[in-house]
């Protein structure tokens, strides 16, 4: 039979070793969504003179591409009753609604009623800024951009490229970038060996950045150098057999607190033959994929938590406060929910 006295202490011991408040980082629509530069959708989806509905953040969008080719992001909702113009037609560079024919330019200003000449002038969608690259169509979330649209250490002009989109994610997009500086992981996920972490990253407001070489069973030896945009992109600079061998991963918040993914895999265009830059790129985007694969398991349950973080943990503790000390926003938010 147990004493007073020893039942007290075991009762002292539980309420010790019991999670702490979760300090972590507050998930997405909380205070807003992270200022980045995020894709609403594959540019391959949006055809020359059309419009699409896209989820984006805790809404959706209108994305179009006028006749002149450029693609745009604006708030769907039509100022007059609401219409979905996702519903309507593209009219030059302009896009009109289905319901009364309202119609709106690239910067989303009404500039023409058919029932009257005197346009509001609160008759105004909200204007993302918005980037066409790496097959993407991106949307930047906040008024201006505050960095500049993600890129490898390549020079841009001389590289090709595939892109592709992943499965959602039930988790905020930045968990998984989390894992490119939580190198304990790479070892025990996805069996790359590495001699040291980096002593140091370059750590900026809205990115950071730094070199590491892995060995992977099948690969061998990789040289990459990795730079993180914001809080939902990720590239690896790197080389097999001698060509570039360069991987993006994008994540996108979307309602339900998922995460929509997209990935890049390119090389530079002269590097090699045809069936060559095909392989380089295929084995690349295989890589990566099977990266976000061995991870996938372990993001889609766990319920993040920032309870003990010991040595090896340095650089991701320090992720965890650039994440929370970075920049968020909902402008659009009464204009797209
Ligand atoms: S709801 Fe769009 S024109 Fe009336
Ligand atoms: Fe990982």
């Amino acid at each position: 039979m147990s004493s007073p006295s020893q039942i007290h202490t075991n009762r002292i011991q539980v309420t010790d070793s019991s999670p702490k408040p979760r300090r972590g980082v507050p998930p997405q629509g909380e205070g807003g969504f992270d200022e980045c530069w995020f894709p609403v959708g594959l540019s391959s989806e949006v055809e020359t003179g059309k419009a699409f509905s896209r989820a984006f953040l805790d809404g959706r969008v209108v994305v179009f591409r006028g006749e002149d080719g450029e693609a745009k992001v604006l708030s769907p909702f039509c100022r007059h009753l609401g219409a979905d113009l996702a519903m309507g037609e593209v009219v030059g560079n302009d896009i009109r609604c289905a319901f009364h024919h309202w119609k709106y330019d690239r910067g989303g200003q009404c500039n023409h009623i058919p029932s009257t000449t005197r346009i509001p002038k609160t008759a105004q969608l909200f204007n993302f800024p918005t980037a066409e690259k790496w097959g993407l169509i991106w949307a930047f979330n906040g008024m201006e951009p505050g960095y500049d649209l993600p890129y490898f250490q390549e020079q841009d002009q001389d590289l090709i490229f595939q892109t592709a989109a992943v499965a959602d994610h039930p988790v905020d997009h930045w968990s998984l970038l989390s894992n490119s500086v939580d190198f304990q992981h790479l070892r025990f996920v996805h069996g790359l060996d590495f001699d040291a972490a980096p002593d140091e990253i370059n750590w900026s407001k809205t990115g950071l950045e730094y070199p590491m070489a892995f060995i992977d069973p099948t690969m061998g030896r990789m040289d990459q150098y990795i730079k993180v945009f914001g809080t939902n992109v990720i590239t690896l600079s790197g080389s097999v057999g001698g060509m570039p061998s360069l991987s993006m991963y994008a994540g996108t918040p979307v309602p339900g607190g998922l995460t929509r993914g997209y990935t890049v895999a390119a090389t530079r265009g002269d590097a090699g033959s045809p069936e060559q830059l095909q392989g380089v790129l295929d084995m690349t985007q295989q890589f990566f994929v099977k990266l976000i694969e061995d991870d996938t398991p372990i993001q889609n349950s766990l319920r993040f938590r920032e309870d003990h973080l010991v040595e090896g943990d340095q650089a991701l503790g320090r992720f965890f406060a650039y994440l929370r000390n970075y920049p968020r926003s909902h402008h659009s938010q009464a204009f797209i929910t």
